[in-house]
């Protein structure tokens, strides 16, 4: 996730600068750069790659200036390259900006540009050049009506040549916070590097503008009223600012979900078609009707979000659907062509074994795309043509907001596929309206917390336990069982319900709890059967269930409710409360939740 560092005060910038980079550096980034900014003359430095090279590019140069801007870039929008770093620097050398975020409607403004040329791919840029044409005397004035014309997300600092004592910020969507010191400002996008120079915060909310100069601090909304913000006084270290105030990184990537949701579906589909624009498919439509197979490659949790889409691709678009593991996959004898389209999913985009499947699928002649979440990553460059999923950099092993950001994207191809086949308009409508309230549901899942927690204490003791679910809930329960097993070393296996009575349910007694996901769907008869039966057999049940069942506490010692929504989308939420249930238990147990024994983070071996 890109992240950004201003400063206007009495000290030299380029030191606090560089130094708020590596405090960021945490936050995952291919490349960096600064401007400060003197005597109407801004110097700035980019480069690919660690703060560390672009320290050494700056080397003995002085860079002096008591006001600057610096960026740490995560790619959305253009490869990883020095021009598409940050800062931008445009209108005849004037005006300077960093950006984080996603200006989805860049394409239009791009069109409505006196200045047509651009020195980056960057989305970014084109913000900046609308800045600089509404400007006229008035920096403030120039941010305020160039964001009115923007469709997307924003957190962005701004400053320019003939203003060298302002700097002007703004926020939609993508966080900022301004720290208070002594006639000095701190900006960032999150509290760790102005820590050690102020404990004083204020944070910018959406819709937000702020003119910052070494004597004050001006916050207007977009109707030109003022703000008056509360000042907060923030107590964290720099570790746990850097968690977002959370204990560890898992923690924060479940709850960052429902924002990086919004980042998964943003611009990607067309409500009124009701179906998906995934530019990245890069097919013509003749090609998609030729498709008559798909195939999803992938390993662990990510094959999980494959498993989801297997239901949705045969339900929405009528194409028979296989999902396997990248490791067995290179190994076998594929029956793949090129009417055969080949998903290879991967978080880190590096997965050795997923990348070889990809390339073994391109050399049978199949019509691979990567789904991936690591912009530049191998896959990602191999495939060429795919979607990647912004979860935003996910740093503990353990995978959670990648997940559902895949199962977002998968989705959204399924409906791709499906409405130029039998889905109707209407199908595909109810499935868009379904995915924009999927954020506000995380968020009520996520208020559940603490009894989640209460809940996953009564479970650390056991030594095995099971997680059953059918249809679109068999893969939640494969997740939900990889996580428990993988942060808490507690033996556990996800099973397909139906099967149990072939085997599994000689594993049950009262020593072996079962976690059930009962939701109010097609199967959810036959999936109370299931959990009687286990519960016959002396089992503990918690079951995740849908709010307003009553019913489901029939069969269940313990119950969590998740929001209703439709079938294909219950895995969205349905897997949340198993991410909490497993952190829980592994905290309890005293675990090293962000990095568990024998695991890595990118498994780059085979
Ligand atoms: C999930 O929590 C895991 N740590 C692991 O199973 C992971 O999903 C798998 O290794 C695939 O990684 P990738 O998505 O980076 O390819």
């Amino acid at each position: 996730m890109c992240g950004i560092v201003g400063y206007i005060g009495k000290k030299q910038a380029l030191p606090i600068l560089l130094q708020g980079l590596r405090d960021l550096e945490y936050r995952g980034y291919d490349s960096a750069g600064i401007a400060v900014l003197d005597n109407r003359k801004i110097d700035r430095v980019r480069e690919v790659g660690k703060v560390d090279m672009l320290a050494k590019k700056i080397g003995q140069d002085k860079f002096v200036g008591t006001i600057g801007i610096a960026h740490t870039r995560w790619a959305t929008h253009g490869g990883v390259t020095e021009s598409n770093a940050h800062p931008h620097i445009v209108g005849e050398g004037k005006l300077v900006l960093v950006h984080n975020g996603i200006i989805e409607n860049y394409r239009e403004i791009k069109k409505q540009l006196k200045n047509q040329h651009q020195e980056s791919e960057t989305d970014s840029e084109i913000l900046g050049q609308l800045i600089f044409e509404n400007y006229q005397g008035d920096l403030m004035k120039a941010v305020k009506q160039a964001l009115l014309k923007v469709r997307g997300t924003y957190g962005i600092v701004v400053m320019h040549a003939d203003h060298p004592n302002q700097l002007v910020a703004a926020r939609l969507g993508s966080p900022l916070c301004i720290g208070i010191g002594d006639k000095e400002y701190y900006i960032a996008s999150d509290v760790t590097p102005m820590l050690p120079f102020t404990k004083q915060v204020t944070f910018l909310d959406d819709g937000e503008i702020a003119s910052i100069n070494g004597d004050g601090l001006k916050i207007l909304n977009m109707r030109d009223e003022i703000i008056n913000k509360t000042v907060t006084q923030i107590d964290w270290d720099q570790a746990k600012a850097q968690k977002g105030g959370f204990e560890n990184f898992m923690l924060k990537e479940i709850f960052d979900q429902p924002t990086v949701f919004e980042d998964a579906i943003r611009g990607r589909f067309n409500v009124d078609e009701g179906t998906a624009v995934l530019g990245g498919l890069n097919m013509t439509l003749e090609q998609m009707r030729d498709i008559k197979r798909v195939m999803i490659i992938a390993e662990g949790t990510a094959r999980h979000a494959g498993l989801i889409a297997k239901y949705a691709f045969e339900r929405l678009a009528n194409l028979p659907t296989e999902v396997d593991f990248s490791s067995e996959f290179r190994y076998r004898d594929p029956v793949v062509n090129k009417n055969t389209l080949v998903f290879v999913i991967s978080q880190s985009g590096e997965t050795a074994d997923t990348l070889m499947a990809a390339r073994e699928a391109k050399r049978k002649g199949a019509v691979v795309r990567g789904i991936v979440n690591v912009v530049g990553s191998t896959i990602a460059r191999e495939t060429k043509a795919g979607t990647y999923i912004h979860a935003g950099p996910e740093l503990a092993v353990a995978s959670t907001k990648a997940y559902t950001n895949m199962v977002a994207v998968l989705l959204l191809y399924a409906l791709q596929f499906g409405r130029i086949k039998h889905t109707s308009l209407a199908t595909g409508q109810r499935l868009l309206q379904g995915l924009l309230e999927i954020p506000e549901k995380m968020n009520e899942i996520l208020k559940q917390t603490d009894s989640i927690q209460n809940i996953a204490k009564q479970y650390q003791q056991y030594h095995n336990i099971l997680f059953m679910g059918r249809g679109v809930n068999y893969p939640v329960a494969l997740e939900g069982a990889l996580k428990l097993e993988e942060i808490s070393y507690i033996h556990a296996e996800g099973l397909a319900a139906g099967a149990m009575k072939h085997g599994p349910l000689a594993l049950i007694s009262k020593d072996v709890p079962v976690v059930a996901i009962l939701s109010k769907d097609q199967l959810y008869e036959k999936m109370k059967s299931s959990i009687q039966e286990v519960r016959a057999r002396g089992a503990r049940t918690l079951v995740i269930a849908t709010v307003g069942d009553e019913e489901a506490k029939e069969v269940a010692d313990d119950i969590i409710y998740v929001p209703d929504t439709m079938e294909l989308l219950e895995p969205l939420l349905n897997t949340i409360p198993l991410q909490l249930f497993a952190y829980y238990i592994a905290v309890a147990l005293g675990r090293d939740v962000d990095r568990p024994r024998n695991l890595a983070k990118s498994v780059t071996v085979e």
